[in-house]
């Protein structure tokens, strides 16, 4: 397995506050990764510090060996290498969905309109939402609009895509379509870093699972080692807080 980042001693500070503490972790190619934790536990941060939405405050992020918080690093370029989605969705009102998916390839990534647009829609019908080009995104269902923010995002072509609880502010009958998206597409070899409550979701799709608490890992392995084998106190009893 090939790393594509590398987090080494991650740290980070909101003022006094230290969110962070010292976090280390790999992310393989092709490999899905779930983070899990309490509110508050440093999720979020924790995604935001790997596509530098947030600086760290100490430590290093590998991708592909080198280290990206060096000086001179090219950081923009690093950023188009990873996709988000986020909770809130995040998609352009006043666009409609076929130019939410084309402007990132246009301005960023320098692609001609025409080869832009059919990536878009290649990506539109792969979580089923070819049917509305045309809509904006206020005309769109929760479920809809983040299925599109999904294809948003895949039309930018990451090495890694970052999701940020992309279920939580669903209603609970849109949650299932977008789960089904993004199961399928843990089997097209992507690269997924997913932050999630879904727990039988994390269990069925993870490689790798992270449990996060106050600031730290407090335990990582396999789908298998986390859910169904705990060894922390602090994992089973997050588990069992949401079994009942
Ligand atoms: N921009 C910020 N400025 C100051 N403090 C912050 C900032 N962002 C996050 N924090 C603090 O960092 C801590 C961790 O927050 P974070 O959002 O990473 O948690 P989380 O695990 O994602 O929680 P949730 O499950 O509720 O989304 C919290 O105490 C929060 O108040
Ligand atoms: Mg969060």
């Amino acid at each position: 397995m090939s790393a594509i980042i590398e987090i080494n001693h991650l740290k980070k500070s909101f003022g006094e506050n230290e969110v962070l503490k010292d976090i280390s972790t790999t992310v393989n190619k092709g490999q899905v990764l779930t983070i899990i934790g309490a509110s508050g536990s440093g999720k979020s941060t924790f995604l935001r510090c790997i596509n530098l939405l947030e600086k760290p405050t100490g430590g290093q992020i590998l991708y592909k060996g080198e280290n990206v918080l060096e000086k001179g690093y090219n950081l923009p370029k690093y950023r188009t290498h990873l996709g988000m989605v986020f909770q809130s969705f995040n998609l352009f009102a006043n666009m409609d969905v076929l130019e939410n998916c084309m402007t990132g390839q246009t301005t960023v990534l320098n692609r001609k309109p025409e080869e832009a647009k059919k990536i878009a829609i290649q990506n539109l019908k792969n979580v089923g939402m070819d049917q509305f080009i045309s809509a904006k995104p206020a005309q769109l269902s929760g479920g809809q609009m983040q299925r599109v923010a999904i294809a948003r995002a895949l039309s930018m072509n990451p090495d890694v895509l970052l999701f940020d609880e992309p279920t939580s502010a669903l209603d609970p009958e849109m949650i299932g379509e977008v789960l089904k998206t993004m199961q399928d597409l843990t089997k097209t070899g992507l690269t997924m870093v997913i932050v999630t409550h879904e727990m039988s979701f994390a269990k069925d799709v993870s490689d790798h699972v992270i449990f996060m608490d106050q600031g730290v890992i407090a335990e990582q392995g396999t789908a298998e080692e986390i859910f169904e084998h705990p060894k922390e106190k602090r994992t089973q009893e997050f588990l069992q807080r949401l079994r009942t």
